[in-house]
């Protein structure tokens, strides 16, 4: 492994495309993705260990916590963790703290990922994808500079508020995940299936068949080449979103080095 690993959870890239940005910014670092199976989890070698994910019901997408807890990384580590949310940071960064002790921490606002809650262009600030883009840059290049620097940011604690609407969230997520529906205009063709975290999708009978054990990172949805997959009614009639600059396949890679 490089001496910079950063690993990263992403639903519609907007993760993978912050871990990038500081990656570059660091002078390199070995992208791991957070999902079942994971390919990396000893980085106790590494000197510079980060953690990217997005805010989900004002926390940090489960799995993330979950594996962060096999994550073997050096005491002498420098530990960073960024979180990208539509709004608000939650308290993700609060609890991967408790895991892994977090030497400087940063967030990113983007595009909204949760097309059954909102349509992606409700962020804050609001800005256009291609405005949130370069404001995602450049933050993640300042916060490089900082990570660079070893910087040590005094972390907030658990936001009661978010905490509340977290302990809620994952029963919502089950019934949400009930609710997946997949019309004929399927080809079958797996990209759905190649990107899930939790290989959580099959091709049954030429035809995509998602099952309930879902991380609800809506990729499968949002990254759907003949727009076949939804989640409720409103999703039918929003406007998909992934970030501009993540292709699928991407997404599809357990690890990936930034040189
Ligand atoms: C299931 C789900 C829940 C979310 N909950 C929140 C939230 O509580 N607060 C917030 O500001 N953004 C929330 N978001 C928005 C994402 O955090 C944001 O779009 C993030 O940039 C997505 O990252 P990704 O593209 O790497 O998956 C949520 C998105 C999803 C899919």
């Amino acid at each position: 492994m490089a001496e910079n690993v950063i690993f990263y959870f992403s639903g519609t890239g907007n993760c993978l495309d912050i871990a990038r940005n500081i990656a570059k910014g660091i002078g390199g670092a070995d992208l791991v993705r957070i999902k079942k199976g994971m390919a990396v989890t000893d980085v106790s070698d590494a000197r510079k260990v980060g953690f990217v994910f997005p805010c989900y019901g004002g926390g940090a997408p489960a799995d993330v916590l979950k594996y962060a807890k096999e994550i073997k990384v050096s005491p002498s580590a420098y530990t960073f963790g960024v979180t990208s949310c539509a709004a608000y940071k939650g308290t993700g960064l609060a609890r991967l703290n408790k895991i892994i002790p977090l030497s400087y921490w940063g967030v990113i606002t983007h595009h909204c990922s949760c097309i059954w809650l909102f349509p992606h262009y409700l962020m804050m600030p609001r800005l256009s994808v291609g405005e949130a883009e370069a404001r995602s840059k450049k933050l993640a290049a300042a916060m490089a500079k900082d990570i660079m620097a070893g910087k040590v940011r005094k972390k907030p604690g658990l936001n009661i508020l978010n905490a509340i609407e977290n302990a809620g969230f994952s029963g919502m997520l089950k019934k949400k995940a009930s609710q997946f529906e997949v019309n004929d205009n399927c080809i079958a063709c797996g990209q759905c299936a190649s990107i899930c975290p939790r290989e959580n999708i099959r091709i049954v009978n030429n035809k995509a068949s998602i099952g309930t054990d879902c991380a609800q990172c809506l990729g499968c949805l949002q990254f759907c080449p003949r727009n076949a997959i939804s989640i409720g009614d409103v999703s039918k009639k929003r406007e998909h979103y992934h970030n501009p600059h993540v292709k699928a396949a991407e997404l599809s890679k357990d690890e990936e080095h930034i040189g």
